[in-house]
């Protein structure tokens, strides 16, 4: 029979991507998403690439009692992804208490659960943010840890300290938390991709934006950083890649693999590329200019940062595979499809 996998915030932009590779790699799904930033169509998208339709629960997972019934209509979960979390750096500054509820209310709620349902495997989705500004590049997950720049940050840093010590209390639960860098792209098919909520906080939705004139340019912020061309750098992940990568730490965590019940790792390519450079390669792969000025730097933002990845490489079995311009023909296919659609 095959592995029963919860996916909370499962039809979100890595949450939905994930769920394909799981199908893909034999886990049934379930998901549960409260809709307030996806909504339900990305089932059909997930459908129409794996022939699957994962089960679905409309629900909040802040709410213990909708995970009581989950997991008892749903017998035989064995591991969780937690994509489910409030994840606007902006917003979380706006909205501090908001951040502090959501993040950790579901992870306490998940953990808290997990024994009681038999659920052995917890993959967490963290963020090269917890490491701040970087001491040296690429960075590995035994850098140091510095002080949050955002509530959204901080929530990352609390919940990364919640799991360890609910795992140093002696609970039966495994956990792997993964340290994204920056997800960007969409599935190949442009079936699936970001659905970002009003105007994109992040690059490269405000940049295929940008191209296809819903808005009039993209803002780079900052070209006098301390690097070669002056913008910021970042490791930028194909979305895909980063799905896969929770397959592989789901397999390594139910097949008794783990060296230890935590582990971390960085999931990035381990290639640092800075905002320009991104444009230049979107535009190069797609043949399509994107209008762009350059403006004032973001308050907060991080001058350089990219993923040291050997412990994924090698621990794992996991590695980045697309290449920058495949990734940005993908971005751009995906909002042609959003076009399409009239969604944008
Ligand atoms: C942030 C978070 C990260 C989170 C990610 C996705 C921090 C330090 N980082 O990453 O944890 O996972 O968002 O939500 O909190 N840029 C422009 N113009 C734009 C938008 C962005 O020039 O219109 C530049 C930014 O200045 C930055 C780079 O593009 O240098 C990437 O920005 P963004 O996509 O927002 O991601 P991060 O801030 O790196």
């Amino acid at each position: 029979m095959n592995k029963k996998i919860l996916v909370t915030g499962g039809l979100g932009f890595i949450g939905s991507h994930t769920t394909v590779e799981l199908q893909n790699a034999g886990y049934e799904v379930v998901i549960i998403d409260n809709l307030s930033n996806s909504n339900r169509d990305v089932l059909d998208g997930i459908e129409r690439i794996t022939g699957m339709r994962p089960a679905f629960v409309e629900g909040d997972c802040t709410n213990i009692n909708t995970l009581h019934q989950l997991f008892k209509e749903h017998q035989g979960i064995s591991g969780i992804i937690n994509f489910a979390a409030s994840k606007a750096v902006n917003e979380s500054v706006q909205k501090p208490i908001l951040y502090y509820r959501n993040n950790l209310n579901i992870l306490l709620n998940l953990l808290d659960l997990m024994p009681t349902y038999g659920v052995t495997g917890f993959v967490f989705s963290s963020s090269c943010t917890v490491y701040g500004e970087p001491d040296k590049n690429p960075i590995t997950e035994d850098a140091p840890i510095k002080k949050a720049t955002s509530p959204y940050g901080a929530t990352k840093q609390i919940c990364e300290d919640i799991i360890a010590d609910v795992i140093k209390s002696g609970s039966p639960i495994k956990a792997i938390l993964l340290r994204y860098f920056n997800p960007i792209g969409a599935h190949p098919s442009a079936e699936i991709g970001e659905l970002p909520n009003g105007v994109p906080q992040n690059l490269v939705p405000y940049l295929t934006q940008a191209a296809i004139g819903v808005r009039k340019e993209l803002s780079v912020f900052g070209d006098d950083y301390n690097t070669p061309d002056g913008s910021c750098i970042r490791d930028f992940i194909n979305v895909v890649d980063l799905a896969k990568a929770h397959v592989a730490a789901l397999d390594r965590m139910l097949e008794n693999r783990s060296e230890s019940p935590l582990e971390v790792f960085n999931i990035g390519t381990g290639c640092g590329l800075s905002v320009l450079q991104l444009i230049d390669a979107f535009e190069r792969a797609n043949g399509v200019k994107v209008p762009h000025k350059i403006v004032g730097r973001r308050a907060g933002d991080i001058e350089q940062i990219w993923a040291d990845p050997t412990r994924a490489n090698e621990v794992l079995g996991w590695r980045a595979e697309a290449s920058v311009d495949d990734t940005m023909r993908s971005a751009w296919n995906w909002q042609k499809r959003l076009r399409e659609r009239g969604l944008m």
